[in-house]
């Protein structure tokens, strides 16, 4: 190789490598400004309506109190499960809601973090003590799910799971009596 070539080769190996700089300083100024605006939004901007509960307390009165819990067909015809999670199950151990109708989920833990997810479907929250989750799902289809809890919440975490029935909307309204609370436990 001649002295001009390997000058003329050096240039274009340092113009691709400069050329590459440039883009990947681009990326890293690019994921920068993501985590700068992500954050800075979160911090100005936290989340509307929270809710939160005292969970040393939550059994002995008010909302999640065990008379309350289960699936409620509230004064205003809207369908309400309230449940409570601990270590390591869920209460009720069985919930039964209509299908075709908007259900709304009020959950909250008295120990740990925990979450549970509804068979293969969307409905997936996560339960913190001191807060209650809230979140309205439907459900096409009847049959049974399984709910898993799915916040690694101690040792018992594999065991911990509730049963969940989806029902034809008749027969769930004719069993849910005016202020009736239902749950599928076996009595
Ligand atoms: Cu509760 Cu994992």
């Amino acid at each position: 190789m001649s002295e001009t070539g390997r000058h003329v080769s050096e240039a274009v190996a340092s113009a691709a490598e400069r050329r590459w700089g440039i883009v990947v300083a681009l990326i890293i100024v690019a994921l920068v400004a993501m985590m700068i605006f992500t954050g800075v939004h979160w911090a100005s901007m936290p989340p509307s309506r929270v809710e939160t509960i005292d969970p040393r307390t939550l059994h002995i009165s008010g909302e999640f109190v065990e008379s309350n819990l289960g699936t409620a067909v509230e004064a205003d015809g809207k369908v309400v499960v309230r449940l409570v999670a601990q270590q390591y199950s869920f209460e009720p151990q069985c919930m039964v809601v209509p299908a075709d109708t908007p259900v709304t989920f009020r959950g909250t833990s008295t120990d740990v973090i925990h979450g549970f997810v509804v068979g293969t479907t969307n409905a997936n929250v996560m339960l913190i003590p001191g807060y209650v989750a809230t979140f309205t799902a439907t459900f096409r289809k009847t049959g049974e799910h399984l709910m898993p809890c799915h916040e690694y919440c101690g040792t018992g975490h594999a065991a911990m799971w509730a049963r969940f029935r989806v029902v034809p909307q008749p027969e769930f309204m004719a069993k849910a009596r005016k202020g009736e609370r239902l749950t599928c436990v076996s009595r």
